[in-house]
């Protein structure tokens, strides 16, 4: 496998990023407008979301037609351009594929729907009556993960939307297709491929209940899954290529055997359980304060466990599902700066790839919609729903929806302060974020040295130059205090050691005499160089202090 421990991935989501045609929806010629800018960001790769022809019923996830782009977003001659102009620009693109399911507009699941056996096969049909789904699993959009058609007298699997119909990879001829898929892509220069929710697409043979929970015990990292993998990786010869796996609910077990170049599998995982430490109970619906604890504890547990096994972690805060990092986990007003470099430095510093999402290198912020009315996500629309037959008022539901749907990132990007922020010339297809403000945009940020955007340039420059970030090994500092993450990377000689606050309030910190004649590297807030002949530091709100033993190879 080749190296790509230097490398920053950019998500784009192209529907939001920039509107070239004046239709309020972003496009692939608006990707190629702000190559420039992403150059000059210093990023390697840009992860593209689907742009496949959609019905969008899923923005794109429910994919129609996988070797043709989608009206809305260009032309393939566009796309061809976008591959020739990124690679001038030293950038990769990444595609996503979304493997697990298609849309019902596809044709093999028209055709499975006119009666043709051969395309059946390509789904989870079983037989039924309508009172019966053939197990209790649910969908993880909320309600049955079963959808009935009533003129075949069967059932098909639909994990997500009933119109996200389930592949069955069971089928050599499925897994052939999709091989094609890649090789098409393949051709057409794409060196990099996003696998979309791949960890669940070896079902079990045997479908029963869940009496434990909603059924994902039973097909996440399935029972072929490693094999079905390592066939796809070999045949379509991308075992070179920088790829990532979306891991559902998945285990440090299975991303170690995923993400370990022996394996030939994928270059690196996706898992959320960082994010899931204010679910309550562990229900994404239920609101809880962020558990500090948890969370130091499972970056520890990943980190390390991922270093002995010898795989390799995507680092993410933010993508297109998740609520903006800086309402999550920082402070929107009077922290707003710092606590967007120090959640950013914490997880760039650390052992793996980090990703950027659109928008996250200027602290955007959360959606703050009014009204119900603004959100156009399928699932925040249906667990409103089902929000409210649980017996919630209209008000919390939508106190839930502004924490955690995932519109809260699909707001256009914020390159200016223009009414629609340079995004489009008129109203986008989903409204800008509530919380949009000159400061954050990409035309304010440029001009400010200290800003966000310049931290982040920072930070990717700093992996391009220290091999200790991009290559060395982590250990955790031992800091007693569930407020205060603390690492050390290293490698041969050089070192550098890692201080978050994670918190508002002031935390003290013991310094190490070993640490005594180390220069700081990075630090949000202005002021000191050296921490020289101190036993303890006081760390302000939100402060990211690194260290470094100045040492460089
Ligand atoms: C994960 C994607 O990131 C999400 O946006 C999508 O809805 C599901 N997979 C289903 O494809």
């Amino acid at each position: 496998m080749s190296d790509f421990s230097d490398k920053v991935v950019y998500q784009v989501y192209p529907k939001s990023f920039q509107d070239t045609n004046g239709d309020g929806f972003g496009d692939i010629p608006g990707v190629i407008e702000r190559l420039d800018y992403l150059q000059d960001l210093g990023v390697d790769y840009l992860w593209l979301t689907p742009f496949f022809i959609s019905p969008q019923r899923d923005n794109g996830y429910d994919v129609a037609d996988y070797r043709n782009i989608d009206p809305k977003f260009g032309t393939m001659e566009d796309l061809e351009r976008l591959v020739e102009q990124s690679a001038k620009h030293g950038i990769g693109l990444m595609l996503d594929m979304v493997f697990n399911h298609t849309s019902t507009q596809h044709e093999w699941f028209k055709r499975a729907l006119e009666g043709e056996q051969k395309y059946q096969n390509y789904y989870i049909f079983k037989e039924g009556t309508p009172d019966q789904p053939p197990t209790n699993w649910q969908s993880k959009f909320g309600g049955p993960a079963w959808e009935y058609v009533p003129h075949l007298k069967k059932w098909y699997l639909r994990l997500y939307d009933v119109t996200q119909a389930d592949l069955n990879w069971d089928n050599p001829q499925v897994r052939e297709e999709l091989k094609e898929i890649l090789r098409f892509w393949k051709e057409k220069g794409i060196r990099a491929f996003r696998f979309d929710v791949i960890n669940l697409v070896s079902k079990p043979e045997e479908m029963i209940d869940d009496c434990e929970g909603d059924g994902r015990r039973f097909y996440t990292d399935g029972p072929h899954i490693h094999e079905y993998l390592k066939e796809m990786v070999h045949d379509t010869g991308i075992e070179n290529f920088v790829t990532v796996g979306e891991m559902s609910s998945t285990t440090l077990e299975n991303c170690i055997k995923y993400s370990a170049p022996e394996e030939k599998e994928l270059s690196m995982c996706f898992n959320f359980h960082h994010l899931k430490v204010d679910y309550k109970n562990g229900d994404k619906w239920a609101l809880m304060p962020t558990d500090y604890k948890a969370l130091k504890a499972l970056f520890e547990k990943w980190q390390m466990g991922m270093q002995t096994g010898g795989g390799w972690n995507a680092l993410f805060w933010c993508n297109h599902d998740q609520p903006r990092i800086v309402s999550r986990m920082g402070d929107e007003d009077t922290y707003w700066k710092e606590s967007a470099k120090m959640l950013a430095g914490m997880i760039h510093l650390m052992r793996g790839t980090p990703y950027i999402y659109q928008g996250e290198e200027i602290g955007m912020l959360n959606a703050h919609y009014p009204s119900i009315d603004l959100y156009k996500d399928v699932e925040s629309l249906n667990y409103y729903q089902i929000l409210l037959k649980k017996g919630k008022t209209k008000q919390e539901a939508l106190e839930i929806l502004a924490a955690r749907s995932r519109d809260n990132s699909r707001t256009p990007m914020q390159w200016d302060a223009e009414q629609y922020g340079g995004f489009s010339e008129v109203e986008p297809w989903l409204a800008m974020s509530a919380a949009f403000r000159p400061e954050i945009t990409v035309a304010q940020q440029r001009e400010d040295e200290d800003s966000i955007l310049n931290f982040y340039k920072q930070l990717i420059s700093v992996r391009k130059t220290y091999p200790v970030i991009a290559k060395g090994e982590i250990s955790f500092i031992e800091t007693g205090n569930n407020m205060i993450l603390a690492y050390e990377r290293k490698l041969g000689e050089q070192k550098i050691i890692v201080f978050c606050n994670l918190g508002k309030e002031k935390q003290e910190v013991a310094i190490s005499d070993a640490w005594c004649d180390f220069k700081i590297l990075l630090n949000n807030y202005a002021g000191r160089e050296k921490i020289s002949g101190e036993k303890s530091y006081i760390m302000k709100p939100y402060e990211l202090l690194v260290l470094e033993n100045e040492i460089q190879e």
